[in-house]
């Protein structure tokens, strides 16, 4: 596959011309070896680079070359993150909504949303409706569990219809919802195409290269969002916006205006180009290699497992564990003090992300310090501690309202009965435990405590 941005910064820099042109750096490393002379490649959009967000050149071809590689009618690369994609994904949603006089446009969205929902809901003024997770939903923030049947029991409840329906998958523990299931009872409920599904798949860049394809788009999502960053050799920032045959035809013409309205106008060529070069990465046998790395998961699970670790059910690119006779805070530090630092740990599960670019040794520490370290996988003596889950609060103001308010922020203890503003979130997950505009309510500082959350932002 050709990877046309690349290419023409190698043939940029090769031609040795004097930068009379953003970035500062100029091309030069001022900072010596420390950034081993990256800024080299770090361009902007001079003649020939295409612009990002009138992309008809380079960039165009190489997002051609990425939709072609995922299968969609349409791929949009963002250098800002899923952060952006999710923001262009609402707008576009909602720009496709009929508009009822006096009615607020409404989402319904699965709670165990990252917080970038909640500054899209800020920005476009839109209202929530949270599906909340269900009894038998894991003990963690991470976890919702939508399902067909429960996001057809959310769809019976509401005042008027969604613009659309939002999903994680996965989540941060790895669940993958059943996204055509949930398509389907959404078309059966609404009517085919009326209210379309989005999925926030930020963990879940590579689950098309499976040998049984489960990215969303395989699964008849409407329009999805992959941070590339997070699964594939992709630099942090890189990731896609992707559209169904519908959404292309409905929303595609604008979605790079729709896009601009969130993004800076200095895309990062560095990223660009790694965004790029991942095309001919995935067109190089990359399945195979995706394989033989989940089988190598498989087996180091299957070992752990018969050291007697608890292993909790995930997509095949996250190993979660459970966390023994310790707090998963207390197993993170071990894994540091092994030469490992773990993707996220709370009291009851750690979470490792692993992909094909992990070393043999990554592996064999993992396996050797379960070996070592019996507390690891001895089983907890103590009392399961009670259950804590997100919680529906009382809405007073709206999502925009609330966090565009002044605010002061106060210890949690002082919070109960105040108006949350900035959503509270221990990050990782980044999964607020209330949302802004809710009332607080004592109810919920076991929840700040367990996630370390000390003090919150309420409206003043
Ligand atoms: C579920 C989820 N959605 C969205 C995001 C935002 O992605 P990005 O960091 O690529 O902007 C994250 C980041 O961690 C995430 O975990």
């Amino acid at each position: 596959m050709n990877t046309p941005i690349y290419d023409f910064v190698s043939d940029y820099i090769r031609a040795g011309r004097s930068r009379l042109h953003m970035p500062g750096h100029k091309g030069q490393s001022a900072f010596g070896a420390a950034l081993y002379g990256i800024e080299a490649r770090d361009i902007t959009e001079i003649h020939g680079a295409d612009v990002l967000s009138e992309a008809t050149g380079i960039i165009g071809e190489s997002e051609a070359n990425a939709a072609a590689l995922f299968g969609t009618a349409l791929t949009l690369y963002s250098t800002e993150g899923s952060s952006l994609a999710l923001r262009t994904m609402l707008a576009l949603a909602l720009s496709r909504a009929p508009r009822i006089p006096g009615e607020r446009p409404l989402l319904l969205a699965a709670r165990n949303a990252h917080k970038s929902l909640l500054y899209a809901a800020a920005l476009l003024d839109f209202d929530i409706a949270w599906i909340y997770p269900d009894d038998t939903a894991l003990d963690s923030v991470c976890s919702c569990h939508p399902s067909p049947d429960s996001v057809c029991a959310a769809l019976r409840t509401l005042p008027r219809p969604p613009f659309a329906v939002f999903l994680t998958s996965p989540d941060y523990l790895g669940f993958l919802a059943d996204i055509r299931g949930i398509v389907r009872a959404v078309d059966a409920h609404c009517g085919k195409g009326a209210v379309p599904v989005l999925v926030d798949n930020a963990h879940g860049a590579y689950l098309h290269f499976l040998e049984e394809p489960l990215h969303p788009m395989d699964q008849e999502a409407y329009l999805c969002c992959d941070s590339a960053h997070k699964t594939l050799p992709v630099l942090t920032g890189g990731a896609y916006l992707h559209f169904s045959a519908e959404a292309a035809a409905e929303v595609g013409s604008s979605a790079r205006r729709t896009m601009e309205l969130f993004a800076s106008t200095s895309p990062s060529y560095l990223i660009l180009q790694s965004l790029d070069l991942c095309n001919a990465y995935l067109a190089d046998n990359y399945p195979a290699r995706l394989y033989a790395c989940i089988r190598r998961i498989e087996g180091l699970s299957y070992y752990l497992r018969t050291l007697g670790a608890e292993l909790c059910a995930s997509e095949p690119l996250k190993l979660v564990l459970g966390s023994g006779a310790l707090s998963g805070e207390e197993v993170a530090a071990l894994f540091r003090a092994h030469q490992m630092e773990v993707e996220f740990a709370d009291l009851s599960a750690v979470v490792l992300m692993l992909t094909p670019e992990n070393r043999p040794e990554d592996f064999l520490r993992i396996a050797s310090l379960y070996r070592e370290e019996a507390a690891l996988w001895t089983k907890k003596e103590t009392a399961k501690e009670p259950s804590l889950r997100l919680i529906p609060l009382p809405r007073v103001l709206t999502i925009r309202e609330a966090m565009l308010s002044p605010q002061e922020t106060v210890p949690v203890t002082e919070a109960v009965g105040r108006i949350l503003g900035q959503p509270t979130v221990s990050c990782p997950p980044a999964v607020p435990l209330a949302v802004s505009g809710e009332r607080l309510s004592a109810d919920l500082l076991p929840l700040f405590l367990r996630y370390g959350v000390t003090e919150v932002a309420v409206v003043r």
